[in-house]
């Protein structure tokens, strides 16, 4: 089994950034876990029973930029509070995260519940305004014409409805490192990411 780096945080933390850039210079594979249930809601929101959905997803469906949007966003907290919807992703997750060349995971309960034995966990989290900020951004620069205040609102809401479910509740692993990213830049929490990695990583 290869090195597992798992990754968790809240909205627009700055977990996805980290984890696509740590795969990247580390050659190893990286899964965007939220994409799943970003995924489910959007089958949600199109009349789909949420368990059936997660039990027929197909990996396709997880490029689609529509994922992006605010509502399949919140969707998808919907969707996540339902404990089979969660059992029917998990053994997805668990063989991406063996995969023999590595593998970064992130997600909300990646260090706790998917893979709580990864050797390197990190819990990426900031302030909510300026997660709102950082995310209002990119959809405006994707095209989507929202205000920041919506952007806010969204993020309290998921932060409020995923750290309060009964199943993997959005939470830093008691062995996780947590990362503060409010006032460092993106440069800045990737070399922070990486220095705590390379600490835990045999020396190989
Ligand atoms: O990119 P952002 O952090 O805004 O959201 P995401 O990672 O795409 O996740 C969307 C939603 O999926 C979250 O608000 C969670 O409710 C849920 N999720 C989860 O429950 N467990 C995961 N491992 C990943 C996402
Ligand atoms: O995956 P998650 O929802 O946690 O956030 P992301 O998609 O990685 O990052 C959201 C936005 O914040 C991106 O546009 C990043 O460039 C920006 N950002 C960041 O990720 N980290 C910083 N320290 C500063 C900005």
């Amino acid at each position: 089994m290869g090195f597992t780096i798992a990754v968790d945080g809240p909205a627009a933390s700055g977990k996805g950034t980290i984890s696509k850039r740590l795969a990247r210079d580390l050659g190893f594979g990286h899964l965007d876990t939220g994409r799943l249930y970003r995924a489910v809601g959007r089958r949600m929101l199109d009349g789909m029973e949420p368990v059936e959905a997660a039990r027929t997803l197909n990996p396709e469906e997880l490029d689609d930029a529509v994922l992006r949007l605010p509502e399949v966003a919140q969707a998808a907290s919907r969707v996540a509070t339902i404990a089979e919807v969660r059992a029917a992703l998990v053994d997805f997750q668990r063989a991406f995260a063996a995969r023999s060349g590595g593998a970064v995971l992130d997600g909300r309960d990646i260090g706790t519940v998917i893979c709580p034995d990864a050797p390197a966990k990190l819990f990426v989290t900031a302030r909510p305004e300026i997660r709102a900020d950082r995310r209002w951004r990119e959809l405006v620069a994707a095209g989507l014409d929202v205000s920041v205040d919506s952007v806010l609102a969204d993020i309290r809401a998921r932060d409020e409805q995923d750290m309060n479910r009964a199943d993997a509740p959005l939470r830093a692993a008691d062995d996780a490192m947590v990362l503060d990213t409010s006032d460092m830049d993106v440069e800045t929490a990737i070399a922070a990411a990486r220095r705590f990695v390379d600490q835990v990583r045999p020396a190989s």
